[in-house]
């Protein structure tokens, strides 16, 4: 692997803010938006598709409803593990991520920012009640015996479902106030995230020493200013991922290789254990 040893030197000296995509995910099976050369794989639904029709919320809840399982059964992989570790030893003075599974979390992380939300719960459009995941999925499957429990996996906890099946799909209402505008509490796709929580992640980006960027092509502006941010208080910013990279020629280490691998070898030249996570 090229790159390891510039790498470890980086992150050695601290004080990182930290930003992880899809790309730490891949390991655990979950698929990313982006091929190598930056084209997407899937087109996501927006929020404003999501709230024109009931046919697209019968759509999104069809393809979530296989999606979802298929998704919340991943684990962490090595990669989640190691940034554990180099939290652990002190390295990580912030962690935000764009992914929306809970991975760093369950890898042992702490104070993860989910800059887009999470899975784990949905919310009403209506009325703003917030009900677990878990619970939803048992009433929409409940309505819903018609779904397969298999499909492929695409990104976001989204699977590939026959249109025929989404046609009559009973999108479970809000237990407060019965409308069927229930969605996934994340920032969906055409949403922004909160400005308090921009603001934030920009005072983190003042504060740290450099910006480490994990698995993110960095199309999506949400987490691109965060390093747009950083060149201009001019910190040194290094990015590790296997495609492009948005920005990749103005910051000052990139690393193309694969994240599992990469940052374990980090943690094994830092002679971060486990035991310090
Ligand atoms: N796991 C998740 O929660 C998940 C998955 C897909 C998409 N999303 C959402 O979609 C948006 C996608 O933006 P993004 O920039 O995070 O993802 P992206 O798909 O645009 O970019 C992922 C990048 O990671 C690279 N990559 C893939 N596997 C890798 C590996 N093993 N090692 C190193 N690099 C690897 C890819 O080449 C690509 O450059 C985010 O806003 C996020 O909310 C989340
Ligand atoms: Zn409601």
């Amino acid at each position: 692997m090229s790159g390891v040893a510039e790498l470890t030197d980086f992150v050695r000296a601290g004080g990182l803010f930290v930003l992880t995509g899809a790309g730490i995910s891949t390991e655990s099976g979950i698929p990313d938006y982006r091929r190598p050369d930056g084209t997407r794989r899937t087109v996501p639904m927006t929020y404003q598709q999501f709230l024109a029709t009931h046919e697209a919320r019968q759509r999104y809840w069809a393809r979530s409803a296989v999606g979802w399982e298929i998704f919340d059964a991943a684990e962490p992989n090595v990669g989640h593990v190691a940034l554990a570790r180099l939290q652990g030893g002190g390295l990580v003075d912030h962690l935000v991520t764009q992914n929306v599974d809970g991975l760093h979390a369950r890898a042992g992380a702490r104070d993860v920012t989910e800059l887009h939300g999470s899975l784990e719960h949905v919310v009403c459009v209506a009325c703003g009640t917030r009900e677990g995941r878990r619970g939803f999925q048992v009433r929409l499957r409940e309505l819903n015996p018609q779904l397969p429990t298999q499909a492929r996996l695409l990104a976001d906890g989204d699977a590939d479902v026959a249109v025929e099946l989404e046609r009559g799909v009973i999108v479970p209402a809000c237990l407060r106030c019965k409308a069927t505008t229930v969605k996934p509490d994340v920032v969906m796709f055409g949403e922004s995230v909160a400005p308090e929580v921009v603001e934030a992640q920009m005072r983190a980006v003042e504060r740290c020493r450099g910006v480490l960027v994990l698995g993110s092509s960095l199309k999506v502006m949400s987490g691109y200013r965060f390093v747009l941010a950083a060149l201009k208080q001019q910190k040194p910013v290094a990015l590790v991922g296997l495609g492009a990279m948005r920005g990749e020629e103005r910051v000052d280490l990139v690393v193309r290789e694969p994240l599992g691998p990469t940052l374990t070898a980090v943690c094994d030249a830092l002679g971060l254990d486990l035991a310090t996570s």
